[in-house]
């Protein structure tokens, strides 16, 4: 299953615990005569809020774990998500706080309730929310292919022909490039297989790895930027990094 598929189902769980944990609270504090039981009200919201935090931790390491093996830049939309993911964190450490520990600000808790429900909702629709309506509810693949690899790419820029530099300057560039960026999924050194294929001689073979097109600098270039399958995209380096690491991938 897709990661983007899999956040996003968690995040439909999240959703689901939200509510019910606003639910909890209203009927908690908001009603004049109360309806059910307020102390068992009260242990299921804890152990709600428990659940939840387990599934916000899960689905967090979903997210920084792809990061990290991604070192993609964040665009707008995920540096929105990331504000309300450690809006919610902080929230909650200060709700329990003050439900265990500061009880003169016991007041302050119902609006922090409130607050992380909005938080959630808003952190939900800035990832979930948002890939879930534009795949289709996860069934369009073509769409979460296209998200998985991030930005589509504008068509002409692959056409242009590459010059492969040779001059030293590049080739160092490039390896800097690949030590900090392609380094955890390729080894350039052999031709074994870690999470992408092994790169020596890659510009040498006649044909790519994986896909089989022609090793030529222009399909390395369109595979950094619309990668072939399960590749990240690096849409965000510039003409000069890509140029760059094809100087030293020409090296290999
Ligand atoms: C998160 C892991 C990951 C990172 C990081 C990564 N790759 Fe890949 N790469 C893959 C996988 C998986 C494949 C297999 C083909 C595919 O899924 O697109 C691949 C395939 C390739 C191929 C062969 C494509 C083909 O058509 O056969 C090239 C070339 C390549 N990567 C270059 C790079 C370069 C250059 C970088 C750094 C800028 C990089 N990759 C970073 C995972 C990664």
């Amino acid at each position: 299953m897709p990661v983007f598929l899999l956040k996003s189902l968690l995040s439909v769980i999240l959703f689901v615990l939200a509510l019910f944990a606003m639910f909890t609270m209203f009927e908690v504090f908001g009603r004049n005569e109360k309806k059910y039981n307020i102390e068992r009200l009260k242990k299921i919201h804890r152990a709600n809020g428990i659940v939840y935090f387990l599934f916000f931790i899960l689905t967090a390491y979903f997210c920084l774990n792809f990061i990290l093996n991604t070192k993609a830049e964040l665009s707008p939309r995920a540096s929105f998500h990331a504000v309300f993911a450690l809006s919610v964190v902080i929230l909650l450490a200060l709700k329990v706080a003050f439900v265990r520990f500061y009880k003169q600000f016991y007041n302050q808790v119902k609006i922090i309730g409130l607050l992380i429900g909005l938080i959630t909702f808003a952190l939900i629709g800035t990832s979930g929310g948002y890939y879930l309506l534009v795949t289709e509810l996860g069934t369009d693949q073509r769409v979460m292919k296209a998200l998985s690899s991030k930005k589509q790419e504008n068509p002409a820029k692959n056409e242009s022909k590459i010059e492969v530099r040779t001059d030293a300057a590049s080739i160092a560039k490039g390896k800097e490039l690949y030590e900090s960026k392609c380094y955890f999924c390729h080894d350039a050194y052999s031709t074994k297989k870690e999470v992408g294929p092994g790169h020596k001689g890659i510009l040498k073979n006649p044909l790519l790895p994986v896909s089989e097109k022609p090793a030529t600098p222009e399909n390395i270039a369109n595979q950094l930027r619309n990668p072939y399958k399960d590749m990240p995209s690096f849409s965000y380096l510039s003409d000069e990094e890509v140029q760059d690491i094809i100087a030293f991938l020409n090296t290999l």
